[in-house]
């Protein structure tokens, strides 16, 4: 008779001491074999942990022959009795592991072909091995660990907005294109040949009409859509938590959303994080950190000293300064002593990586203070006098070590928020275990490219000005600031929202400082402006992204390990389907396309 696999009695890792002298019936798979002198030992393992059965050839001669025949990754079923492990034998690092299971029978229920990795704690480094075999790295215990701590966040979410009167509603997928500055994923229509639909980068218009159907309180775990440029970590469908209400200012959004976050630390880490989260202006934020996330956890905070080194005859800093340009610096408390080959290779070569010419340095002299002295890179260049009024500027100290970059402002920043979370890193600046969070308000609502003379929508285009910022819609964008906010978390970009602008006119006016004729409003968001003459309530949202937010409870460092099924990163390959893949020509047919692939150089 089989073994009745469909009455199992607890998970393996459930079998603990209170199961002494009972009998159990256990699945699973088989994670370690051995053999010793006639015993055999399988560690047996499901979602819940390992167990150790024993098979013994004196008492049970055909469960034991049985085990001989087992190999790793073979799904088994056992019927056994639970009994106290010898002193010696017991595994503190085990839950089980004070037990082990004496097996009387035992089903092979399936065998496996030799695993093509090993499935244990770590990952194998070929990523795309990995998701080609992903069934097999999901059975690795952090996967199983990484994807139920997913499932428990996203139940929270339910019942937290379930509790604050939010209604979940479902939007569609194929729809007409919602700008989020990535391109669409499009969809051709069968039906309507040479036309597409656009899968959505977000939910945004949706949510925005279901606040004028006067749903109030909207939320959604929704997957997005994104064509992405390959850069960071970013997935070509990801999930966002989605939300928009009613009748509110940023602050209503940010309570529920630090209610909300204050919830899941709880809950994955048992760790009380401080509400309200720290605020910081998108301009302070550029000044300090050279980026709009900053990592708050850590100082190694950015310092204009342009005015002090426009006085010296150094022309990589004059030059910029000329030009319009900034000088900003990074001290480092204790920096001096970074080797030469460290600061003039390791960390040149990496602000080179960013684009910057070089990295211009110097290290403060151990003299007695207030009496510093500059030492090695561009130390020449500053007379007693500058040097003292660096030192004021920097409030430097001996042993300190400070990097400069002159350039245009973004790269400035840019090069000095890589540089200072580089040198974080390499110094150990970064304390585990801690949990900043931090609003980022007050960003522009637009960016001028000078490269085509054009403005772009920082958030998206439906993003409300500030109150006291209307004015400069007309005269001068750029310095118009939006009624937006991002949430962060230790230096890493939770979410987005906004209020949303619910006049037509202003609407209207955005969409004309984005360069958009009346025509295309009219054949874009020409549903969107009709809704908005339809008594539209003032309201405003924000996304989360989920994948990010489980990456960081689970303390992975990148959302692959928060996805059950995600893509190659860049080439948004995914190894175990083939996807993307050609189609027939019936199909191509169908759909009245035809394929003209760019000539190959
Ligand atoms: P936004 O475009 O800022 O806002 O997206 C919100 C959050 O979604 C996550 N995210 C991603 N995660 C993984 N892979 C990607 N390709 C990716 N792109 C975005 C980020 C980001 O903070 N509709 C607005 C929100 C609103 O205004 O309410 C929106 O989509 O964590
Ligand atoms: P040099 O005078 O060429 O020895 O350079 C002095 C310092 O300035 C070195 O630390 C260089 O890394 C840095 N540097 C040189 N050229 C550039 C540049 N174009 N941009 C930024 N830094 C530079």
């Amino acid at each position: 008779m089989p073994l009745p696999y469909n009455q199992r009695t607890c998970y393996c890792g459930q079998v603990g001491p209170r199961l002494i002298g009972q009998s159990v019936v256990l699945v699973g798979w088989v994670a370690v074999r051995r053999d010793h002198g006639g015993m055999v030992f399988i560690d047996l393992r499901d979602r819940e942990g390992v167990v150790q059965l024993k098979f013994n050839p004196e008492s049970d001669p055909r469960a034991h022959e049985a085990a001989g025949r087992l190999r790793t990754e073979f799904c088994i079923a056992v019927r056994g009795e639970v009994a106290r492990r010898p002193a010696e034998m017991v595994n503190p690092s085990l839950s089980s592991g004070e037990v082990e299971v004496n097996v009387h029978e035992i089903d092979i229920l399936s065998a496996c072909e030799t695993p093509k990795f090993e499935i244990g704690e770590t990952p194998i480094a070929n990523e795309e091995l990995r998701l080609k075999y992903r069934y097999l790295d999901l059975r690795r215990p952090p996967m199983q660990r990484a994807l139920i701590t997913r499932h428990r966040i996203t139940k929270l979410m339910r019942d937290y907005f379930d509790e604050h009167g939010f209604v979940e509603i479902e939007t569609p997928f194929l729809t007409k294109s919602t700008p989020e500055g990535a391109r669409d994923f499009l969809v051709p229509s069968r039906i309507h040949p040479g036309q597409f639909y656009a899968l959505p980068q977000s939910p945004q218009l949706f949510k925005q009409l279901l606040m004028m159907s006067g749903f109030d309180r909207y939320v959604q775990i929704v997957r997005c859509f994104r064509d992405e440029d390959a850069r960071g970590d970013r997935q070509p469908e990801f999930t966002q938590l989605d939300l928009e209400m009613s009748f509110i200012q940023p602050q209503d959004v940010m309570n529920i959303v630090e209610g909300l976050l204050a919830r899941i630390m709880k809950l994955v880490h048992n760790v009380d994080v401080p509400t309200p989260f720290p605020r910081m202006s998108y301009q302070q934020a550029m000044l300090d950190y050279g980026i709009d996330r900053p990592d708050t956890r850590y100082d190694l905070r950015i310092r204009d000293v342009s005015d002090v080194v426009r006085k010296t005859d150094f022309k990589v800093f004059r030059t910029p300064l000329e030009a319009g340009g900034v000088c900003r610096a990074i001290r480092v408390p204790g920096g001096a002593e970074m080797s030469q080959r460290e600061i003039e290779k390791d960390l040149t070569e990496f602000v080179k990586g960013s684009g910057a010419g070089g990295l211009p340095y110097l290290k403060v002299g151990q003299a007695s203070p207030p009496d510093v002295k500059f030492q090695t890179g561009v130390a020449k260049f500053f007379s007693p006098e500058l040097t003292r009024e660096l030192e004021r500027a920097l409030q430097l100290q001996p042993g300190d070590a400070v990097f400069f970059a002159a350039d245009t402002e973004d790269n400035v920043c840019r090069y000095l928020s890589r540089l200072r979370e580089e040198i974080a890193r390499r110094r150990g600046l970064i304390p585990e275990g801690q949990w900043n969070f931090l609003w980022v308000v007050d960003f522009p609502m637009f960016l001028f490219n000078p490269e085509d003379k054009r403005h772009y929508a920082v958030h998206h285009p439906f993003t409300a000005p500030l109150d006291e910022d209307v004015h400069w819609l007309e005269k001068d964008p750029t310095r118009c600031r939006a009624k937006a906010y991002d949430v962060v978390l230790n230096g890493i970009e939770l979410g987005g929202g906004s209020v949303r602008i619910h006049r037509t006119e202003v609407q209207q006016q955005v969409f004309r400082i984005l360069n958009m004729s009346e025509a295309e409003q009219q054949a874009r968001f020409g549903f969107l402006l009709d809704a908005l003459r339809h008594g539209p309530p003032p309201h405003g949202g924000i996304a989360l992204g989920l994948d990010r937010l489980v990456m960081l409870m689970i303390g992975a460092d990148n959302i692959r390990e928060a996805i059950a099924f995600p893509k190659v990163t860049k080439t948004f390959i995914c190894p175990l389907t083939e996807a993307p893949s050609p189609v027939s020509q019936e199909q191509l047919d169908e759909l009245s396309l035809r394929i003209a692939l760019p000539q190959k150089k």
